[in-house]
């Protein structure tokens, strides 16, 4: 019998995503969002990538009742947490909205996760590593304080599921992603930033669209090769398949730990000039940027250790930068040829 899948929210960049992986792992996906950050955009890219309609419920996951009743109406095998804000800098401006929404609404899901017997994923973040002293980060490195609310949230609603597992028998997976970039090879599914972007991939599409005038590239004064940052880009297709085999495993009865933790990165170090230089190259075309001071909070250097996943999930990035960076780009123009 065919096994279900509940995405809180599931109408937004990773969650679009891993619905179409799931769905064609054979899943079937229940998507749930209350569409607070989001339109139908995504919706609508993965019900044309699937060719059928996938069941929608406009949920707020802060609604205890309304979450539970999810449960109630469908089977589900196994639930993926991703329903949170997710703008750091917002989260130092609004730590009690944050707090609120991303930690209120991961207990309710636990809760019904709880009474009805289900499987637990939470996505997690690279940010609760802070600033590694030794890149790359395994699972086992430690945890260092978070810089912000928002990274305060990823760690807390991790110790949720630990302790939730541990006192309630239940089987949980965090992923910890590191940088997810790129967009589906249809271009029918992708990132859409409100607003200004705070992340570097949007930003530098959206310049090169000519939405922005120009990329500011905060800091080429780090002691790093040539000076910018060095981070773990992360295909969303490659990032979204490691959902695939982490639901797999939970459902399957494989997990050798009731809570399991993995890094979900590719195991490169890229610095941001070149990934900026990637994408002029690629996509042939000429970014107007400058080099802008630090940002305050952005740590230097990380990238992942992901033998972990690849050894226990069967789990390994498979896509270069370079197409990665072309699909962003398609992404970015379907998105101005339908005006948006
Ligand atoms: C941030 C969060 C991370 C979150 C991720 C995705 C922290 C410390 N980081 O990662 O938890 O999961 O966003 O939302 O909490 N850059 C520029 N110019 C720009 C934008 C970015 O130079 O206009 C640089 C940054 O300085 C950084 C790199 O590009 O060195 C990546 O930045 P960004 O895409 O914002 O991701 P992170 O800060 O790594």
């Amino acid at each position: 019998m065919k096994k279900t899948v509940l995405v809180s929210g599931g109408a937004g960049f990773i969650g679009s995503h891993v619905t179409v992986e799931l769905c064609q792992a054979g899943y079937d996906v229940v998507i749930a969002d209350n569409m607070s950050n989001c339109d139908e955009t995504n919706y609508k890219g993965v019900c044309a990538i699937l060719s059928r309609q996938l069941p929608f419920e406009k949920v707020d996951f802060c609604d205890a009742a309304a979450a539970n009743a999810l449960f109630d109406k469908y089977h589900i095998d196994a639930v993926i947490h991703f329903a949170a804000f997710k703008a750091v800098g917002e989260s130092v401006a609004e730590p009690l909205m944050y707090y609120k929404n991303n930690l209120d609404s991961f207990l309710n899901v636990l809760e019904a996760a709880r009474s009805h017997g289900t499987h637990v994923l939470f996505s997690s973040s690279a940010t609760v590593y802070g600033e590694p002293d030794n890149p790359p980060v395994t699972e086992q490195s430690p945890r260092q304080e978070a810089t912000s609310p928002y990274g305060n949230t990823k760690q807390m609603c991790e110790d949720f599921l630990r302790d939730c597992v541990k006192a309630y028998g239940m089987h949980g997976i965090a992923l910890r992603y590191f940088n997810p970039i790129g967009a589906h090879p249809s271009a029918l599914i992708g990132e859409l930033p409100r607003g200004v972007p705070n992340n570097l991939v949007p930003y530098i599409t959206q310049t090169a669209i000519g939405k922005r005038e120009c990329l500011s590239i905060f800091g080429n004064d780090y002691p790093t090769p040539d000076g910018t940052c060095l981070r773990d880009f992360i295909d969303i297709v490659d990032l979204a398949q490691a959902h695939v085999c982490a639901v797999t495993r939970m459902i399957d009865g494989k997990m050798e730990e009731p809570y399991e933790i993995f890094n979900v990165g590719t195991g490169r170090p890229v610095s941001v000039m070149e990934l900026v230089n990637a994408f002029e190259k690629v996509n042939k075309i000429k970014l107007n940027y400058r080099i802008a001071p630090r940002r305050p909070g952005d740590v230097m250097a990380i990238w992942a250790d992901p033998a972990l996943a690849e050894k226990k999930l069967g789990w390994k990035a498979k896509r270069s930068v370079e197409e990665t960076l072309a699909s962003a780009w398609a992404w970015e123009k379907r998105l101005a040829e339908a005006g948006k």
